[in-house]
């Protein structure tokens, strides 16, 4: 693991000229008296060191280091030294006020110079879900949460969305995330299929490319996490917290690959899951965590227990004497207590003395968590990096969230091509509990625990995502539940799903439908006849097979954060639909669990999705066969017969499309350049290629073979003299070329092509 030192030439620079002086130089408090320990001395092998400082520690030296405790827990920050706490965290939502990268910062550092105050001054490391960006801050950047990056299919994608996140975290002086989630979610009723990136545990292993973008990041290097181990997203009915009934074959096969995956990419820590395996709880589940995960998989950083994990090993609330030895004996290293940590550390010197706990266990869980703070360069680098704080929500990471958010989209109708939507002219309706909500785009785990609806911090909304890129070339109304839809729209794009969850507070033992908030909605817009795109905000897959007849269009765009931009991205074709399934998509909720390969009859197939340029595969799933596109919305019915050539002074057509290989948007302007206004016209013009055109817009646009005329809609049937003009807009195939029609006519008499 790159460490956060400072550059090799700098350090021999500093040790050559110390020797030369006698002094041995250390972190954050100047230079020491040579005689000082080696466990100080960057320059020494890290096993060394931890042999020196090992050998100086007493029992509560040791027992410190092995106590985690949330930050809010603390009863005064001196206590980070009086109890020689090893590492302190934020659970969910756990923030210093002011919210701010600055005073994160602050809060850290003033951590660390408690604990770097003790005799033998051992850094704390600081953990925090930082699971889809630095999410507890207000102001970071928030990535998709790992369901949308499994739909990007891009791992090198998701390592820089790793390393982007690090230097985030860095720059609050944070050393810790407790991320990837390496879960294998096979069932969608879990509350945490989102921090799954598959339910195909290779696609999870080809994302764990993550763990080297936290770990890699340079001087902003951070350490990961592999969690939870093992089987969290195999509990039966998807029960948060239950039982995975699995053969161990099985389990080997399904949940514990991606963490071999993690082991071998060398990440830092694995947290233990609440779940059990056939009825044994893992946080005292000797065999999985020190025989295979330390000794099979050769796993050498330390193994963290979940928030109060392990309270739940006797069933009863609190933790006991014996809940300690047993978790500790089968492999922990770390407790996350998070409280009661004076107690715990009571306990737990209590067992060791009594030997129900040996020695030799707690010489090897602090070797393996000081070999970690050793690598992360906390004794050399303990205090924020302040040259990283300025990266929080920069424009640089926030463009890889866009990016990511683009690719992680998945189309899943277009029936007549309805998309990519034009970008100009005519009118487009947004509506949608979730179209202008950065809450309900970013999901739980966002500024808080569980996350909320709102304006919780900085991004952009899908809708304004619409609103940034369609700019002055077409009209944009939103209204919320759809009120003042009507047929004079050219399309309306509903954003509806799920508000914020986290864990438990997520399972769905019930329906996993549209909320009547959005079927509402979405009743309203469809009465109104024009065409509808549905965007589809959640963290799972939901059951919507009984409306899906109704959409002319389905993304699934699950949680994207706060880069709303990058739906509206692909939504008017900037970017082509590449996002592919991470889950299979069930036909009703009663199919859960639904897996690839089960046999089971889904909606969508796992690893589904269409693109813009090519129709819907050979043999699309088993799926109802995408709905025969609907006739285009009923445009106005041309007011008038066109009136004859326009008079001398012609008229001016200019013509643009926007391409995407296969696929085309067409903007055409008519300019009136007589002196005459026209009433009622018809514009026409022959393709030399094979250009189909499949919808339209602000016209009535028929095509015979190569020969295409459009005739004005009622509302725009004059074109003003002196330069009035008229515009319209269609969408179409092609294969080949798209070259620009070379002569049109109106009604009858040539134009000028502009
Ligand atoms: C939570 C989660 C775990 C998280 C930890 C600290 O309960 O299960 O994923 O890392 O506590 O917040």
């Amino acid at each position: 693991m790159t460490s956060r030192l400072r550059p090799p030439w700098i350090i021999a620079l500093v040790t050559l000229l110390a020797a030369a002086l006698g002094v041995v130089p250390t972190a954050g408090r100047g230079v020491a008296r040579a005689a000082d320990a080696p466990y100080k001395d960057p320059s020494l092998p890290v096993a060394t060191r931890v042999d020196d400082l090992l050998s100086r520690m007493s029992l509560d030296d040791k027992a410190g280091q092995m106590t985690q405790a949330d930050r809010g827990a603390l009863t005064t920050v001196s206590d980070v030294a009086a109890y020689r706490l090893g590492s302190i965290l934020s659970g969910g939502g756990s923030a210093p006020s002011p919210n701010t990268p600055s005073s994160w910062a602050d809060m850290y550092d003033n951590f660390q110079r408690q604990a770097l105050s003790t005799p033998l001054g051992i850094p704390m490391i600081y953990g925090i879900d930082a699971v889809h960006g630095h999410n507890n801050v207000v102001g970071a950047t928030i990535f998709p949460h790992n369901i949308g990056l499994g739909a990007t299919r891009d791992p090198d994608l998701v390592e820089r969305v790793g390393r982007a996140t690090a230097e985030e975290v860095s720059g609050t002086g944070v050393d810790w995330t407790f991320a990837p989630c390496l879960c294998v979610a096979r069932n969608d009723r879990w509350g945490r299929t989102y921090e799954s990136f598959s339910e195909d545990p290779q696609l999870v292993t080809q994302m764990t490319t993550i763990v080297d973008g936290f770990q890699k990041a340079g001087n902003a290097s951070i350490l990961a996490t592999a969690k939870h181990y093992v089987g969290d997203g195999g509990t039966t009915g998807g029960r948060g917290q239950g039982n995975t009934e699995l053969s161990e074959a099985d389990l080997r096969a399904i949940h514990l690959a991606p963490f071999k995956a993690a082991v071998q990419r060398g990440v830092g820590s694995v947290m233990v899951s609440y779940s059990s395996w056939n009825g044994a709880r893992m946080h005292g589940n000797k065999y999985l965590i020190t025989d295979v995960l330390k000794n099979e998989l050769g796993f050498k950083g330390f193994v963290v227990t979940d928030w109060a994990g392990i309270d739940q090993l006797d069933g009863q609330t609190g933790f006991t004497a014996n809940e300690i030895t047993t978790a500790i004996n089968a492999g922990v290293d770390m407790v996350m207590v998070p409280n009661d940590y004076k107690k715990f550390i009571s306990l737990l010197k209590q067992e060791v003395q009594a030997g129900r706990i040996p020695t030799s266990r707690i010489d090897d869980a602090n070797r393996r968590i000081l070999t970690k703070k050793f690598e992360l360069g906390l004794f050399e680098k303990p205090l924020t990096d302040r040259s990283y704080t300025s990266t929080v929500g920069s424009a640089a990471h926030r463009a890889v969230a866009r990016e990511a958010v683009r690719k992680s989209l998945v189309l899943l109708k277009n029936a007549g091509n309805v998309l990519p939507l034009a970008k100009t002219g005519g009118k487009i309706f947004v509506a949608g509990k979730s179209a202008d909500d950065i809450g309900n785009q970013s999901g739980g785990w966002t500024i808080s625990w569980q996350g909320s609806s709102g304006n919780i911090t900085t991004g952009t909304t899908i809708l304004q995502g619409i609103r940034d890129l369609v700019g002055s070339g077409a009209q944009v109304t939103y209204n919320r539940d759809g009120s003042g839809i009507d047929s004079s729209y050219r399309a309306a794009v509903a954003v509806v799903g799920e508000t914020p969850y986290a864990e438990g507070q997520g399972d769905r033992t019930g329906s996993m439908g549209l909320d009547s908030t959005d079927l509402a909605t979405l009743q309203r817009l469809k009465a109104s006849g024009v065409p509808l795109i549905v965007v589809l905000v959640s963290g799972r897959p939901l059951d919507i097979a009984g409306q899906l007849d109704q959409w002319n269009a389905l993304v699934a765009a699950w949680l994207p954060g706060t880069e709303g931009r990058g739906v509206a991205d692909m939504l008017f074709g900037d970017s082509a639909p590449s996002g592919r399934l991470p889950m299979t998509w069930p036909r009703s909720a009663d199919q859960e669990p639904i897996n690839d390969g089960d046999g089971k009859d889904a909606l969508f197939k796992y690893g589904y999705g269409l693109d813009y340029t090519v129709p819907p595969p050979q043999s699309p799933p088993a799926s109802p066969s995408p709905s025969p596109s609907p006739s285009p919305s009923p445009s106005p019915s041309p007011s008038s017969s066109p009136s004859a050539s326009p008079p001398a002074g012609g008229c001016l057509v200019t013509y643009r499309t926007n391409d995407w290989g296969g696929g085309y948007t067409g903007d055409v302007t008519i300019t009136n350049r007589s002196s005459s206004a026209v009433n009622g016209w018809r514009l026409q013009w022959t393709y030399a290629g094979n250009q189909k055109i499949t919808g339209y817009w602000n016209a009535v646009v028929t095509q015979s073979g190569q020969q295409v005329t459009a005739s004005n809609a009622s509302y725009n049937g004059t074109i003003g003299a002196n330069g009035g003009t008229a515009s319209f807009g269609f969408q179409g195939t092609y294969s080949g070329a798209n070259a620009t029609p070379a002569a049109f006519t109106l009604n009858g008499a040539a134009c000028a092509v502009g």
